[in-house]
């Protein structure tokens, strides 16, 4: 262990560990990362299997990222956005409501005339982490339901397996336990549907067909439909509670249902949005076009180069809003770094890069080969079961080994080893890597995995 790492261990309290961990499988002390490569102190580079918690969408260093933060940080680093505004901020909005909508990225492109285009989507908060933008996203469905004369719907719905953050509201409406525990007497109840429409990908025949869940999904939501506010859920791909994939026809199901019962729909595309599923919002593959009240992203936005999120909403909801101050219908909600100048000249960026037809074009080419990896490497050990993948993330699920082993965290310690930072989720394997990554490093990043497998759970039988 290197001496800075020994201080770190003095006074860092890392993230979602236990720190007893951090003496056994010390952290990793990072020097440079470019691209899909983290380099480390001691000389090894490791591609960045996950990119770094699933935000560096365009990988690390990306350089007209930088150049967008570094032009803003000579203009202003950020000013309270109570009051202000500014170029940057109002042409973010613009496109990302253009881009939430469902224009064609022709419409949020760099060269896209300047002007809100019309569509169900009309306004923009924004906001600077995930969990933050679901908790506004919760509390304007609860305050908009309440200004339109429903008080009494004040209760959720969710996805079992579901995930929307950390704080206590957030994940009153997930369903990781193993995060929540300690933390039920203060949740709320929600509603959790269960016997979801899982799927193993858009080759999986029952891909864009969730009919015969549905039915039973119905009957869960009919007994709550007059207390719900709204509805939250991940679009197809459900990351933290396992990177699971739902049947993208189940979104038009619960758009009719919600129209139907006076329910707001929230859709959490942090994970799964800015083309990690292959579109640019994953809520695109369902069968017909689709949109949410509410609209949370964050990660992919601003590139997991400066913190930023953002909720879309509906008109509807903004004017339930709308009124004079007295009233007392104001959303009085404020963060500090709500809106920060940097995140949001990134995310311009983002979308800058992201529009042009060659990085849609590298995208398409780059999940084909990935899926086609992943399925080739998940077919040489029986033990791994459960493969999906679509887009850019692929998993699968270690079964059938000895209790009382964390082979999950083996895999990764093994990985490190080898040349891939993994951090499967407890014996979910999966890769999830910057969207820049190319042939050359799909195929390096599968060898990787390949050879950690082999360390810990020995070569793939019959060879
Ligand atoms: C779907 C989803 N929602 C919300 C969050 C919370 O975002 P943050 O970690 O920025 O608070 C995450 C984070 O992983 C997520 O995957």
């Amino acid at each position: 262990m290197s001496d800075l790492v020994r201080r770190s261990l003095e006074v860092f309290f890392h993230p979602c560990a236990q720190m007893q961990d951090m003496h056994d499988l010390p952290p990793l002390e990072v020097v440079a990362a470019q691209g899909v490569w983290l380099e480390l102190a001691d000389g090894r580079r490791l591609i960045d299997g996950i990119a770094s918690w699933w935000c560096k969408s365009l990988g690390h260093g990306h350089p007209r990222l930088l150049a967008a933060l570094q032009q803003q940080a000579q203009d202003f680093e950020h000013v309270i956005a109570a009051n202000t505004t500014h170029q940057g901020l109002v042409r973010l909005c613009e496109r990302l409501l253009a881009l939430a909508n469902g224009q064609p990225p022709t419409a949020w492109a760099a060269a896209a005339p300047a002007g809100k285009l019309p569509g169900r989507l009309s306004r923009v908060f924004l906001a600077d982490n995930g969990s933050t933008a679901v908790e506004i996203a919760l509390k304007m469905a609860i305050q908009a339901q309440a200004q339109w004369g429903a008080p009494q719907r004040r209760a959720f719905a969710c996805l079992a397996g579901g995930y929307h953050g950390e704080s206590i509201a957030t994940l009153s409406v997930g369903n990781c336990d193993l995060y929540s525990a300690p933390f039920r007497s203060l949740m709320f109840p929600a509603l959790r549907l269960e016997g979801l429409p899982l799927r193993t990908g858009p080759d999986d025949p029952r891909w864009l067909d969730a009919s015969s869940e549905w039915p039973a999904l119905e009957a869960q939501l009919k007994p709550q439909a007059d207390h719900l506010a709204a509805l939250v859920y991940e679009p197809v791909l459900q990351g933290a509670g396992g990177m699971r994939l739902i049947s993208p026809d189940l979104l038009p199901r619960l758009r009719s249902w919600a129209d139907a019962h006076g329910v707001l729909l929230i859709a959490d595309e942090i994970a799964s949005g800015f083309g990690r599923c292959g579109p640019v919002l994953a809520g695109q593959l369902a069968p017909r076009p689709v949109l949410p009240d509410l609209l949370c992203c964050s990660k992919g936005l601003s590139g997991g180069v400066s913190p930023l999120s953002a909720v879309c909403l509906s008109e509807e909801i903004y004017q339930a809003f709308w009124d004079r101050y007295e009233s007392g219908k104001s959303f009085l909600h404020s963060n500090t770094w709500t809106a920060h100048a940097l995140g949001i000249s990134v995310a311009n960026a983002v979308l800058d890069v992201i529009a042009e037809p060659a990085f849609e074009e590298h995208c398409q080419g780059m999940a084909a080969l990935l899926q086609a990896a992943w399925r080739d490497l998940c077919r040489s050990w029986p033990c791994l079961q459960g493969v999906r993948g679509v887009g850019m993330v692929a998993a699968c699920d270690m079964c059938g080994l000895a209790d009382g082993r964390r082979w999950g965290r083996e895999v990764f310690r093994a990985g490190l080893a080898e040349g891939v930072f993994m951090r499967p989720l407890g014996n979910t394997l999966y890769v999830f890597p910057p969207l820049v990554i190319n042939a050359e490093e799909i195929e390096q990043l599968m060898r990787a995995y390949g050879r950690a497998l082999s360390r810990v759970i020995g070569p793939p039988p019959g060879r």
